[in-house]
Formats: C-alpha cells, structure tokens, sequence
C-alpha cells in the first residue's frame, strides 16, 4: 500500500527511482511522484496514473540529479489527484517527504498548523508531517526527527529531503515497512526488497521507531529516544531474474507456472526418510509442543483461505482445538490466546497490518507464535518467536498464486510434524501422505499442461455477470479461494459457498445465466457434492465441474469438467486450485483487464 523508495549515490536518482518505483507498483498505482535534488533545488514532479506516465514526464523535463525520493501511492487520504499525489513539500520548499501509511490524529495537527498560519496544499495526512517537521526543525535533523516522532500518531514508512543537506536523505519508520540498502558510494531505501535488487543485495532492515541518515555508502541508524544502532547487514538470497516476467505476458501467469517449482522448493530439506524434519528452523522441544492444547491461525485475504485448509488437516492429524481467523475480526474480539496456545500468522508480506496486529495482541496474551511467510526480513517474521518460511521467491503479481501453493504446503508440513511430535499421528501415516506429497509438484506440472482447456472454457463464459462456486471440506476454502481470484483480477461478481449451504439461501440466484463451478475431487463427501449439482442443475444453471481423471460419473452431469490428477483426499486443494487460478487468469484476459494491477487493489495492505 504505496511504494516509497530513496537514492543518494553516482547515478542518475531518477532512473534508479523509476527502476525502484515500477518495482513497488503492486503497492499502489493511482498516481506517483519524484523529487530530485538539482542544482541546489529540489524539484518534485507527480502525475496521475501509472509510473510510466510519470516517467514519460521525467523525460519531457530531462530531469537529473544524484539525489532523489520516489513514490506510487494507493489513495486513503484524499482523492486521486496531481495536489495529492506524493512528494509533499513543506510550504517554503525546504523539506520533501514520501509517505507510505496513515497519520491517525492528522486532522489535530492540520487544525494546529492552520491556525498559526500555514497554508496547505492538499487534503492528505502527509502533507502535515512535512509542515510540522519545517515548523520543529533548528538545524539539527536528528533532533528535529524525534520531536516529529513524538507529535505523529498512526503508521508511517517516511524518506525526507532537507535542501541544506546535501548527500542524505533520511527515514522513519513505525508500522509500514522500510529496508535500506547500502553499496559502494550508494545508499537506498525501499518499500520492499525487489527495488533494491537491481543494485545491491545488502540491506538492512529497520525496526520500529528507528530513524535512519542514508548517504552515499553509509547508514546511520538511532533508536526512537535518539541512541545510535550498529545495524547488521543481511545478503539478500533472491535474484533480479526472480522479479522479472521472462516470456509471460504477465507476472501472474509466471507466476502460476511457478507453483510446481514452489513446492518443491518448500519441501527440499524438510522431508527425510519418510518424516517431516523442521527442527533446525523451528527448534521446539516436545514439552513445549505438548504443552499447547489450542492453535490459533490468524491472516487475511488468500492467506486467510490457505489457513481455512490447513485447519481441515491439523484437526485430524493433530488433538489441537484447532481456530482459524481473520485477522481485522480477531484482533477486536475476545479471542483468548494464552500460554496453551500455538498462535500461526499466515502473511506472504509479512507486512499487513491487521496480522501484525493480532500478532502482537497474541504474544501479548501469553501465545507461542510462528509466522509463516514468503519475507525473511518482513515485520512479522521479526516480532515472532519462531518462522516457517515459504520459499516461494518473490510474487509481483497483485493476485497471490504461487505463495498462496507454498502457504498450503509450509502448513501441511507443521501439521505432519506437530501430528509426530504429539503422537496423533502415526509413523506410517506420515510416511504414507509424504510418498504422495513429494508427487504433488509434477501433478500440478501435469495440470498446468491443461491449461488450453480452462482457456476454451473461460471463452465460453467471459461474458457471464455472476458465477457461484461450490465445495464441501477441504474444497470448501478452494470455492473460496477461486471465487475471489476471479472477482479480484476479472471483476465478475463471484460468491463462493459451502455446497451445503446452498439449499439455505443461494440457491435463490440460481437460473441460466449463472454458471456454478463445483470443486468436486474424488472424496468422502463426493456424493454429497453431487446431489448439489442436481439441485443446481435443476434450476437450469450450468454445472462446471473441477473433477478427478478417471470420474467418469460427472461428465454426465456438469456442462462441462476440469481434470485434475487423482491425488490422496487430504492433498487434493494443491491440485484443484490451479485451475481456478487459471481459469480466473484467462477470464481477466479475454475481458481486457489489467491483470498484474488489479483495480483499487493494492498487493501489500499495510494499513488497517
Ligand atoms: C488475494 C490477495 C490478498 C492477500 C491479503 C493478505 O489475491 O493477494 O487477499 O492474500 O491481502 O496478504 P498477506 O498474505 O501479504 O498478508
């Protein structure tokens, strides 16, 4: 949600802060701005639209300077505008600032501020920072930055420039994400790392509260009460062709393809000799394992929906009393975590504000926590006792895939080793899912090659306004799931229900014009799924089933079938959501959506 970026260094700043700002896209893309540090100056340039309309501007207006700050914004405060697009300048244009987050108590300072004279130029929280820090500035940054910190309530990322100094820019940062990067004679920082990639790979991530002077070559960081900290660098382990589209038209078909890959990139060294080995990441003895009796999973969105499988598996592999939720509802009701309770936050960022919330209110309860996420240095996978990473690489695509294929399988692997550990599960079990599991990347391969199909199909029905998807257990998050990709990147209106729960209201949206896609995979609850179709089908809609190879049952009962490979009942979502994901891909195509940048959309939700 907004990308900000910052350069000092022997290169052009607004190339690198064009290069880092069409990196951040997926943050945000309704308008974005640049303020260079030229000849003295600081020139800001903004513009409505995507980076590339800002780009074209920049180069209309050649500008250049070795010093710069960059951002793509997500509107919250204030419409989308050219006066309310970022950098914000203080009214003498001494300070420029980006901002990525919200000043709650922003209408308190505004107030303050106006009364003594201050003009404003926009309707945004940021324009306030930047008017209070030139009215708290004596010449000295530093002292000026931590009274700013005393007087802003909310979240803030922030990069400043001040016109005396030349060389450096500096940053805060309290709830909203910020890495700096450091090279030789260059110094960055960035919403996120893939910005960062292009040049250097050794960052530094900066915790709560932390300001830090970025200049050429160096970082300079102090704690929120003004005392200097030795930041450790850490050596980033993605590379740029990790972040780039090779031959896809769009991240998210690259993506897609990915999944594969992802699994078993997630699985290598955490599967030996039929067992499920975490123990060098997570470290727990057995009498803290045997000490939870509750397990909580938290997270949002998609991440949310891969939790909601998980919860199928860890009920019946493990005694745990097993609570999936929301984080923007868990974090505001009386949830209870304590010290019997394993609390699992479940974000591919790391950085969403509400997860991180009820991370917080978890731990502060008395619960054992464990992110698992795709962002080694991500806020989240700092404030935990303990990480399970997904090691799906880096996903650009606005709609999660590939992370959403590595959240299942991080969680089906605790669920194996918590079943292990606490002895409900049994030795030949584990072995017998593993044997199948380690088979489950060249089964999404084989459904991958499919793909043709779910193209044909989604051109029969690009047209349609409503679709309902259907499924029962463990494909009941997997009808979710695929109902929110394909409202997400195609805007078709899309309700997801458990096919029970048809009877009890939905089925009244039924008639021809509403397609039905069932998640219907050779189960224990297939029959069932069935007599649904039969009432969905006697309302005269047309039944896309997403089924087992081999069902030849269901070809006389659905308009059209979606194969997958036959895998074991507990496995099947790793499977059957790839069509889903397809399908709502080519859906997106054929309608002409902008499928990487969704709209209103923003890939990383770091505000509440
Ligand atoms: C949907 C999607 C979102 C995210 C949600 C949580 O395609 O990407 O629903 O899943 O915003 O994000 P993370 O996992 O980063 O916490």
């Amino acid at each position: 949600m907004c990308g900000i970026v910052g350069y000092v260094g022997m290169r052009n700043a607004p190339d690198v802060l064009l290069e880092g700002l069409k990196r951040l896209e997926y943050r945000g893309y309704d308008s974005a701005g640049m303020a260079v540090r030229s000849a003295g100056r600081l020139e800001v340039i903004k513009e409505v639209g995507k980076v590339a309309d800002l780009e074209r501007l920049v180069a209309e207006r050649q500008l250049e300077g070795s010093q710069g700050i960059g951002h793509t914004r997500w509107a919250t405060h204030g419409g989308v505008s050219v006066d309310n697009a970022h950098p914000h300048c203080d009214d003498c244009g001494n300070f420029v600032l980006v901002h990525n987050g919200i000043i709650e108590n922003y209408m308190d300072l505004r107030e303050e501020l106006e009364a003594s004279g201050v003009q404003f130029c926009s309707e945004t929280d940021t324009e306030v920072i930047v008017q209070l820090l030139a009215r708290l500035y004596r010449g000295d940054m530093l002292e000026a930055l931590l009274k700013l910190i005393e007087k802003l309530r909310g979240s803030y990322a922030l990069a400043i420039m001040n016109r005396e100094i030349e060389d450096t820019f500096y940053c805060l940062r309290k709830g909203s994400p910020l890495v700096l990067g450091v090279a030789d004679g260059e110094g960055f920082c960035a919403s996120d790392v893939p910005a960062l990639l292009p040049y250097t790979r050794q960052v530094a991530y900066l915790e709560e509260g932390e300001i830090a002077a970025v200049s050429k070559g160096l970082l300079q960081v102090w704690t929120s009460e003004g005392v200097a900290v030795e930041k450790a660098i850490s050596i980033i382990d993605w590379d740029i062709s990790m972040t780039e589209k090779a031959a896809y038209p769009h991240f998210m078909l690259k993506e897609i393809h990915e999944q594969g890959a992802v699994l078993r990139t997630t699985l290598k060294g955490r599967v030996e000799n039929g067992r499920v080995d975490l123990s060098s990441e997570l470290g727990w003895d057995p009498e803290l394992v045997g000490s939870w009796k509750k397990l909580h999973i938290v997270a949002c969105g998609t991440s949310f929906y891969a939790a909601l499988v998980a919860e199928r598996v860890l009920e019946k592999w493990t005694d745990l009393e097993v609570k999936v939720d929301i984080a923007s509802e868990y974090r505001y009701r009386h949830s209870r975590a304590d010290a019997d309770t394993l609390g699992v936050f479940v974000s591919q960022s790391g950085e969403t504000a509400d997860t991180l919330a009820a991370q917080r209110l978890a731990r502060s309860q008395g619960a054992h926590c464990l992110a698992v996420t795709n962002v080694r240095g991500s806020t989240l996978a700092r404030e935990v006792h303990d990480v399970l990473l997904l090691k799906a690489g880096p996903e650009i695509g606005v709609a999660a895939t590939k992370t959403f294929m590595g959240q299942i399988a991080a969680l089906y692997l605790l669920a194996l080793y918590l079943g292990r550990m606490r002895e409900t599960l049994t030795a030949a079990e584990e072995n017998r899912l593993l044997d199948e599991i380690l088979r489950l990347p060249y089964k999404v391969e084989v459904t991958l090659e499919r793909e043709e199909s779910i193209r044909e199909l989604a051109g029969k029905y690009a047209d349609r306004k409503d679709f309902l998807f259907l499924g029962r257990g463990i494909s009941f998050p997997i009808a979710l799931e695929g109902a929110l990709k394909l409202k997400e990147i195609s805007y078709v209106h899309a309700e997801a229900y458990a096919a029970g729960e048809m009877k009890h209201g939905p089925i009244a949206l039924l008639e021809p014009a509403v397609p039905v896609m069932t998640i219907i995979p050779r189960d224990g609850l297939y029959e069932k799924t069935l007599s649904n179709i039969q009432e969905a089908k006697a309302r005269r809609s047309p039944i896309l089933a997403l089924a087992t190879d081999g069902d030849d049952l269901i070809t006389k009962h659905a308009s059209a079938v979606i194969r997958v490979p036959w895998t074991d009942e507990d496995l099947t979502p790793f499977l059957t959501v790839v069509p889903l994901q397809l399908f709502a891909y080519h859906m997106a195509k054929l309608r002409g959506c902008e499928i990487d940048q969704p709209r209103n959309l923003a890939k990383s939700v770091t505000v509440e």
